[in-house]
């Protein structure tokens, strides 16, 4: 089965292997119907169409707190967590409130390229820095920040995508999270942590995340419904020290317009209330492990030995490395030809030249038969360009 279209509006009957997005039939839309029903029918249902508290809302902000506390034992109070529109608000709210144009921003190379292009729109001077098989290289971390040092500067924040990384599918190990904690101690900087792919988890155990390590000092943690039930609701929440998330909620945004999107926030409130969230990300999993693990075989059979790929215990993405022979935008503009779009390395790095040998590809969102159709037309294009 073709997609009609995808919600990058790319042309009908492609085969969009970039979309990072949960499946259409991964969306649960009649338990999302009922719950609107539900909410519907209560009393003083009116005041969700007014403004909201500025924090968000409070039902959904506990039911956050008790899951924290009761999944990874963090001892979170109310006043640690917001409500926010998305990561992607709080990615840029966090840039708004806490840089200035010329700020350096660190990031992993390769690292989220929509995050990259909000630094961008905030003018930070990002430097990134290069990962191995189990992200950022710490020694190289050290060498940016002693280089930068030299120059009297420091970076306002590190952002990093901890748990299975978009767009390369790797998790990061508590060592290294704790030599980046002792890094950002000695040198001054916060750490943003991304964590909106930790729930779909397929195997082993999830190290404790930075906020947790760090004892909640100089980390924002930033949470989504996007992964998990529907980018669509537009819902996530931070995770900070307590005076941090007071200022952010006393920002000008927030105090004139509430908090976000209290409607939705209503919903899904309502949602993981009645414990069906919890009982379709157990779902979920399955689901996507299954994409994964089919992905993993059409790239078995269809790539030549001379193209590497990430192996991701949860998340969306693989990431391959092509043959220094092979260029990723003459392979773009070859498998578009025969309709089969993909993410090209060079939109996640500072220096786009840094991917040229890179490509990165989703399983969320594809049928089966797309997803071995899409591998299959890559491999034989690499082998036809590497011979
Ligand atoms: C690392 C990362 N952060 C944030 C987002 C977007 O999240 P949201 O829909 O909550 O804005 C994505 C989606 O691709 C992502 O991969």
């Amino acid at each position: 089965m073709k997609l009609e279209i995808t919600p990058q509006g790319v042309i009908a009957g492609s085969i969009p292997l970039f979309a990072g997005h949960p499946a259409r039939d991964l969306l649960p839309i009649d338990s999302i119907r009922e719950t609107v029903e539900r909410v519907w029918l209560e009393p003083g249902v009116t005041r969700l169409f007014n403004y909201g508290a500025e924090q968000g809302n409070p039902e959904l902000i506990d039911f956050l707190v008790e899951r924290l506390r009761r999944a990874e034992k963090l001892p979170v109070a109310r006043e640690n967590l917001m409500i926010i529109g998305g990561s992607t608000w709080g990615v840029d709210m966090i840039s708004d409130q806490l840089t200035r144009a010329g700020d350096v921003v660190l990031t992993d190379a390769p690292s989220y390229r929509d995050a990259l292009h909000i630094f961008r729109d905030h003018r930070l001077e990002l430097r990134d820095v290069p990962i191995d098989g189990a992200g950022v290289v710490v020694s190289e971390m050290e060498r940016m920040l002693r280089e930068l040092k030299a120059q009297g500067r420091v970076p306002k924040f590190y952002y990093v995508v901890p748990n299975f990384q978009n767009p390369s599918g790797i998790t990061m190990p508590e060592n290294r999270r704790r030599a980046i904690i002792e890094l950002s101690q000695r040198y001054g900087f916060l750490i943003v942590e991304d964590d909106v792919y930790s729930d779909i988890r397929f195997e082993g155990e999830l190290p404790p995340s930075f906020y947790a390590l760090a004892g909640g000092e100089n980390v924002l943690r930033i949470g989504s419904f996007s992964k998990t039930l529907a980018p669509g609701l537009r819902i996530g929440w931070l995770i900070g020290a307590a005076e941090r998330i007071a200022d952010f909620v006393g920002g000008g945004v927030l105090t004139m317009g509430g908090g976000a999107n209290p409607f939705t926030a209503a919903i899904v409130a309502q949602y993981c209330r009645s414990g069906e969230w919890e009982a379709h990300v157990r779902w979920l999993r399955g689901q996507y492990r299954d994409r994964r693990d089919m992905a993993l075989e059409a790239l078995a059979s269809a790539m030549p030995a001379s193209v590497a790929y990430t192996r991701p215990a949860g998340g969306y993405f693989i990431w391959l490395q092509l043959p220094r022979s092979v260029r990723v935008d003459d392979l773009a503009e070859r498998s578009r030809e025969q309709n089969v779009y993909f993410a090209p390395g060079t939109g996640f790095f500072v220096e786009p030249d840094a991917g040229l040998h890179h490509l990165r590809l989703s399983y969320s969102f594809l049928p089966p038969e797309d997803l071995h159709a899409g591998i299959a037309v890559l491999g034989n294009l690499i082998r036809q360009m590497s011979r």
